[in-house]
């Protein structure tokens, strides 16, 4: 089996001043990186520049929280694929399920930002995650699995080599409430299943695998410890260096 580098990314979402941001990504770079564990932010449009440059040479890499589906155009407050590039990003993440449920990213839009992110080489963290009364309804698989479908649609395997997929229960996010190991493993293992069969095993193999949703120091040594889970998407904890920290090295 193919051994894959762990990611260890922090969403910083709608936090942080450019100061704030500046000291956070300093005082990260200072972190042991005991695991190797590829290190990725995601700071908001404000700071993403100023991180990027911070970063630069460092282990730690730089993602949009979205981008639009266009190169440029009349599309007010929103920004394009080429201006998170040139800001310094590498990464974005898509389809995070308050883009989905707050903005109204449905999976045909997002297809269009797959597409958009591809055609300019940053790679794509792609979440997937199911609401609670999905789960109760036992469609956590068959929702996820619709959700990657419809997203990646048209995409070939060669194209979204490179590809990390980040498994954020909606219900779990910022509530708390975290998957048990058990349950990450169980979903982790599906996605990694439907990969094998729509591409090929070569491609699951090597895609990594994250988990997201209430993600702390107190939990991830457990969570990483599943054979499926690649890495941690985290929310709140990646705001405090010395949580976030932790987090990178987990055990
Ligand atoms: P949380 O957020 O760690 O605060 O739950 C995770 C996420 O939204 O990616």
């Amino acid at each position: 089996m193919t051994k894959r580098t762990p990611i260890i990314a922090g969403n910083w979402k709608m936090h942080n001043t450019l100061a704030e941001s500046a000291t956070l990504v300093e005082a990260l770079k200072k972190a042991d990186n005991k695991n190797n564990a590829e290190i990725i932010v995601a700071p908001s449009y404000t700071s993403l520049a100023e991180v990027a440059r911070l970063a630069k040479g460092s282990a730690i890499k730089v993602a949009a929280q979205d981008v639009h589906w266009e190169d440029k155009g009349a599309f007010t407050s929103a920004v394009s694929p080429v201006q998170a590039k040139d800001a310094g990003a590498t990464h974005t993440i898509l389809g995070h399920s308050e883009r989905r449920s707050v903005f109204g990213d449905t999976d045909e839009i997002l297809n269009k930002k797959v597409a958009a992110a591809l055609r300019h080489g940053l790679t794509i963290i792609f979440c997937v995650g199911e609401t609670l009364q999905q789960r109760e309804a036992n469609e956590t698989i068959s929702v996820i699995e619709g959700q990657l479908e419809n997203g990646l649609k048209g995409f070939t395997a060669e194209q979204l080599k490179g590809l990390i997929i980040a498994y954020e229960p909606v219900w779990a996010i910022g509530t708390g409430k975290t998957a048990t190991p058990d349950q990450a493993q169980e979903v982790h293992a599906a996605i990694r299943k439907f990969l094998a069969g729509k591409y090929s095993q070569e491609f699951a193999d090597a895609t990594r695998i994250l988990y997201g949703g209430s993600v702390k120091d107190t939990n991830v040594d457990e969570i990483m410890a599943q054979p499926d889970v690649d890495g941690a998407l985290v929310g709140g904890q990646a705001l405090i260096a010395e949580k976030f920290a932790r987090i990178i090295n987990f055990n």
